[in-house]
C-alpha cells in the first residue's frame, strides 16, 4: 500500500504558436481523443488527470493556452504557479520552432519560477504523422534542447504517438519541482 494519502497537484501549462497541436496534445492525453477540426483557444483551459507517479498518487492540471497573439496578455499570469513548461511546436513549421525561444524567454519573465536557471521545459515536436517536415528532431530541435537543459520529444496527437511518454516526463519533472 502506498504511504502517500492524498494526491499533490501539480500544474503542467503548454505554450507555443498557434495550431501547432496543444490543445490536441492535452485532448488525446486526457480524453484519448482527436478531433481534426481547428477551434482556436481563447485565453486559457484546463484539465485534470490523476496519474501515480513513482507511487505517489498526482493530480496532473495541464494548462493549455491560447497561441494567437492577440489572447497572450490574457494567458501570461497563468504561467505563475506551473511546476514543469512544454514548449510546443509542429515539426512541419520551422517558424514554430523558431517561435519556441521567445515563448521559453517570456515564461521566465512572467511565470516568475524561483529557480529559473533549473526550471524544467519539456519540448514537444508534434504532428509527426505528416510528411512535409521542416524541422529535424535529431539535428535542429535537439541540438536546441540540449542548449537549454530540455527534454525532447516528437511524436502526434494525431496518431496518438509518445504522447504519453512526453506528459510522463513532465509530471515527473513536475514532482522535482514540487
Ligand atoms: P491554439 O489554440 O490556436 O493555440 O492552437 P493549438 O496549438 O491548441 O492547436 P490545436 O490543437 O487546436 O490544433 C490545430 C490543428 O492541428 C487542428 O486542426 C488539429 O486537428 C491539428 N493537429 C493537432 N495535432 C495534430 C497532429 O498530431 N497531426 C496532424 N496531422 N494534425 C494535428
Amino acid at each position: 500500500m502506498s504511504e502517500w494519502k492524498s494526491p499533490i497537484c501539480l500544474k503542467v501549462i503548454l505554450i507555443g504558436n498557434a495550431g501547432v497541436g496543444k490543445s490536441s496534445f492535452m485532448n488525446r492525453y486526457v480524453n484519448y481523443r482527436f478531433t481534426s477540426s481547428y477551434r482556436a483557444t481563447i485565453g486559457a483551459d484546463f484539465l485534470s488527470k490523476e496519474v501515480n507517479i513513482s507511487e505517489r498518487p498526482v493530480i496532473l492540471q495541464i494548462w493549455d493556452t491560447a497561441g494567437t497573439e492577440r489572447f497572450q496578455s490574457l494567458g501570461t499570469p497563468l504561467y505563475r504557479g506551473s511546476h514543469c513548461c512544454m514548449l510546443v511546436f509542429d515539426v512541419t513549421s520551422k517558424a514554430s520552432f523558431s517561435a519556441l525561444e521567445v515563448w521559453r524567454e517570456e515564461f521566465l519573465i512572467q511565470g516568475e519560477p524561483l529557480d529559473s536557471s533549473n526550471f524544467p521545459f519539456i519540448v514537444v515536436g508534434n504532428k509527426t504523422d505528416l510528411s512535409n517536415r521542416e524541422v529535424s528532431g535529431s539535428l535542429q530541435a535537439l541540438h536546441w534542447c540540449e542548449r537549454i537543459g530540455a527534454q525532447y520529444f516528437e511524436g502526434s496527437a494525431k496518431e496518438d504517438v509518445d504522447v504519453d511518454k512526453a506528459f510522463l516526463s513532465a509530471a515527473q519533472a513536475a514532482l522535482q519541482q514540487y
